[in-house]
């Protein structure tokens, strides 16, 4: 094993695309950021230095940070911001996972830009469990908005109403030339007749479902979330924010251009974002005159292939990396998932638009959860945190009701969970205000999804459904439009760790939560300690 170490400089820097320059907040000037690159086993060590005018927090998206949340990264849950002209080093070890994951800031919506990948590869001497492919290629897939994204955000929070949609979408930081002034701006990737190709796909974006295909090519889809799966062919992928997704492609067919294009999954009727980023798999020898071919994507509100496809999901399950599904549960969680209006006497309307699970509004705290824990600090959060709604109701079939007023509470309330018990969550969505899919991310965990369903969960049949055999093993899961989701893990990591829907729009309007892992040693002894260069508030 070795140590791998990265600098970090969190810079400002202008870029110009769509025809418009701006400052954006960058890792190194570099848009999108580098990719950390480590061997299962490896110890890493980044280390940031905010020279930028906000507050900065970056969170490894992935990384189980084994009794190790010092370097978990969301803000004021797991550590204070680095200030500016400050620098904080994230040390952990990379322990039993390999693939592909990724890195964001955690603070504000700046992970609008200050993003990129992490590829863990397999131990030394392990193959992967599919044919090795002759090379690999990394796909991160972003928004673009063409005005200040933290000016958008201010301005929308003052009136109480979500700041406007991007203006692109992108795969690697460029939007391809769709877009105007994009032809410049478009990601090539050179490949060979014959040869095999992985893709390293990562959705960045920050509000979007995404649909991703490649024009004349099928993917064979081999891994989520830095998990092997079972492998199969699919024509595209669908892929929430949060999620990663390893595909392998043969560049077997006629030599020429071909367009990959990522366009919006809206579970809607009437689909309001149509923006497609694109980008070129481009055989040797082809000139770039060749107009590129463009890949068939399912329709935006193509909501029957979303369930096909995520049905086929199923974890690999083999000797060598199999599933270990609790079977049996020790505590059941049920939680809501809604969104809803609260009074704002200074906002447009009087009121403002607010999120919930189990109708409470999660409120970020001035000091990190974690350090409150684990220095016993008082009065920082509460972990009453109720384990279902405090009344039940018809979820996706009532009409509007009072539960559209969510609790707002001085501090925080978060779920205590018995560390090693087996935990069971099912996230319902709700019709309050409006059914919309959501994209769950559990810091510190992967979980298995062992069932998901349109319409009410049934206590009564629908656990009968699950499956407990080779369930997709993930740390981000979309829980459709109306419907439900069931996970599973067990609460083996110690420490205070964040849940919440990977939409930017939706954890801003507190859709979110934290569980406090208690193994009764106290957490002097159950969570590492802190480093020494941890940031203050
Ligand atoms: Cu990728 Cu808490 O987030």
């Amino acid at each position: 094993a070795a140590v791998k170490k990265y600098q970090f400089d969190v810079q400002v820097k202008n870029i110009s695309r769509l025809c418009h320059a701006k400052p954006i907040v960058t890792v190194n000037g570099m848009f999108p950021g580098p990719t950390i690159y480590a061997r299962e086993g490896d110890t890493v060590l980044i280390n940031v230095t905010n020279h930028a005018q906000y507050n900065m927090s970056i969170h490894w998206h992935g990384l189980k940070q084994f009794r190790n949340g010092w370097a978990d990264g969301p803000a004021y849950i797991t550590q204070c911001p680095i200030q500016t002209g400050n620098s904080y080093t994230y040390a952990f070890n990379v322990t039993g996972q390999r693939g592909t994951l990724w890195w964001h800031a955690h603070i504000l919506w700046l992970r609008a830009t200050v993003y990129g990948a992490i590829v863990l590869m397999p131990k030394q001497g392990t193959p992967f469990p599919f044919p090795q492919p002759s090379q690999e290629v990394n796909l991160v897939l972003g928004e673009w908005w063409n005005t200040d994204v933290e000016e958008l955000v201010n301005q929308g929070n003052k009136l109480g109403l979500p700041p406007n949609m991007s203006d692109a979408h992108t795969i690697n930081g460029k939007p391809g030339p769709l877009f105007p002034c994009s032809e410049k701006h478009t990601f090539v990737t050179e490949v060979e007749q014959g040869k095999s190709y992985l893709l390293r796909i990562v959705n960045a974006a920050l509000n979007d479902e995404l649909f991703f295909a490649l024009a004349g090519h099928n993917f064979t889809v081999v891994e989520i979330d830095a998990v092997y799966v079972k492998p199969f062919t699919t024509q595209a992928i669908l892929i929430a924010p949060g999620q990663t997704t390893n595909v392998l492609v043969q560049a077997d067919r006629v030599p020429g251009r071909y367009f990959m294009a990522a366009r919006p999954f809206q579970d809607v009727p009437i689909p309001v974002d149509n923006k497609t980023a694109t980008a070129i798999f481009q055989y040797k020898g082809i000139p770039n005159t060749v107009l590129p071919t463009m890949p068939q994507l399912p329709a935006s509100n193509d909501s029957s292939f979303a369930l096909r496809y995520n049905a086929k999901l199923k974890s690999l399950n083999s000797p060598q990396f199999p599933a270990n599904v609790p079977l049996a549960v020790d505590r059941h969680l049920f939680y809501t998932i809604g969104l809803g209006i609260n009074p704002c006497p200074t906002c447009l309307n009087g009121t403002r638009l607010t999120a919930s699970l189990n109708n409470i509004t999660f409120v970020t705290p001035k000091i990190g959860l974690l350090q409150a824990h684990y220095f016993n600090t008082k009065g920082v959060f509460k972990t009453d945190f109720p384990d279902r709604p405090a009344t039940p109701f018809n979820y996706t079939g009532a009409p509007l009701t009072a539960n559209l007023r969510t609790s707002l509470t001085p501090i925080p309330r978060l779920s205590k969970i018995a560390y090693n018990s087996t935990v069971e969550l099912v996230l319902q969505d709700t019709n309050l205000l409006s059914v919309e899919s959501h994209p769950f991310h559990l810091h510190g965990y992967n979980f298995f999804v062992v069932g998901t369903g349109v319409g009410n969960f049934d206590p009564a049949k629908d656990p009968a459904k699950y499956n407990l055999v080779d369930p997709p093993e993930r740390n981000t899961v979309g829980v459709p439009t109306g419907g439900w989701t069931a996970i599973r893990f067990r609460a083996d990591n110690p420490g205070v760790w964040f849940m919440h829907c990977h939409l930017e729009l939706h954890t801003g309007w507190g859709l979110k939560v934290a569980f406090v892992v208690e193994d009764g040693k106290g957490p002097n002894e159950s969570v590492l300690p802190p480093p020494k260069d941890l940031p203050p508030c």
